[in-house]
């Protein structure tokens, strides 16, 4: 049975149809001191699914009650987590700092049998888990949206860790080349600055390639270069379409043609769904 989170419920609905599977009827309720309730009061079946992206803290909460909640009627629980938060702080970028991403995967290994992760930042995130752990690729489904008339398509990374995504986009779309620019990031004001690459691109249609858009800071300095460089459309493709705060307006501001993601993070821009990508996997 398919048990979701209550912000993954359309990734969860299309996992239970791929898999012909039954989806939980799930309650999520918030206490006047603001603690959290998610409840499961029907669970049928061996098999439990948690399909809960963790990118609140509240959502990670509300996935280890999820996960406590069937764990007396199941026999084996799957955890899929779509978007894995604090994955970024997968290292001590300062002194003092926690490794966040260890943390949170230790937690979340207590309830589970197995997890799945959808395009984690790095993969060795895995190593954090104490139980098996799958990493699942959804980008190949990011070249779904893109229009079928791009000229000269060149997939760019917005720096150098993204490149094997945009190649995946790219060889899935069928047609085009890569290339990546090299990104710096001021952890102390989170400025970010890139380095344009050497690839002519007048006239030509740029897709840009990352796992995510969270701020829309890297996107947007990418964006203004092209642009300053008498690009065509540019696109942005990401599975993971976070979109915080000002992120659209900084994007539109650029000059973005369209933006498109997964369903991952469940927003306007999840132009497609990870499901057939888990569904392999599970
Ligand atoms: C970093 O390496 C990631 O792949 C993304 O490029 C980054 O996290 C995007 O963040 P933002 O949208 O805040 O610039």
């Amino acid at each position: 049975m398919i048990v979701p989170g209550s912000g993954s419920q359309s990734l969860a609905a299309s996992l239970a149809a791929a898999l012909d599977e039954p989806l939980a009827p799930v309650e999520f309720e918030r206490f006047a001191d603001g603690e959290l309730l998610a409840r499961v009061p029907e669970f049928e079946g061996s098999r439990a699914v948690v399909v809960a992206s963790t990118d609140s803290s509240d959502a990670h909460v509300e996935l280890l009650q999820l996960q406590d909640a069937v764990a007396d009627r199941a026999d084996e629980v799957v955890t899929v987590i779509p978007y894995m938060g604090y994955g970024r702080q997968d290292r001590r970028f300062r002194e003092g700092e926690p490794v966040s991403a260890r943390a949170m995967a230790r937690a979340i290994s207590t309830g589970t049998d197995r997890v799945l992760v959808v395009n984690p930042h790095e993969p060795d995130v895995g190593e954090f888990f104490d139980i098996p752990f799958t990493a699942v690729d959804a980008a190949p489904q990011l070249a779904t949206p893109l229009p079928d008339d791009l000229q000269e398509p060149l997939f760019l990374a917005p720096d150098a860790g993204a490149t094997g995504l945009a190649a995946t986009v790219r060889d899935s779309y069928g047609a085009g080349e890569t290339d990546h620019f090299v990104k710096e990031r001021d952890y102390d004001t989170g400025d970010v600055t890139v380095e344009p690459s050497d690839a002519p691109v007048e006239g030509r249609d740029v897709v840009l390639a990352d796992d995510i858009v969270a701020t829309g800071s890297t996107m947007s300095e990418s964006i203004v270069h092209l642009h300053d460089r008498d690009v065509g459309r540019v696109f942005v493709a990401c599975v993971h379409p976070m979109l915080a705060g000002n992120a659209r307006t900084k994007l539109a501001r650029a000059g973005v043609a369209a933006v498109y993601g997964t369903d991952t993070v469940e927003r306007p821009e999840s132009a497609v769904s990870a499901a057939p990508a888990v569904a392999e996997r599970l």
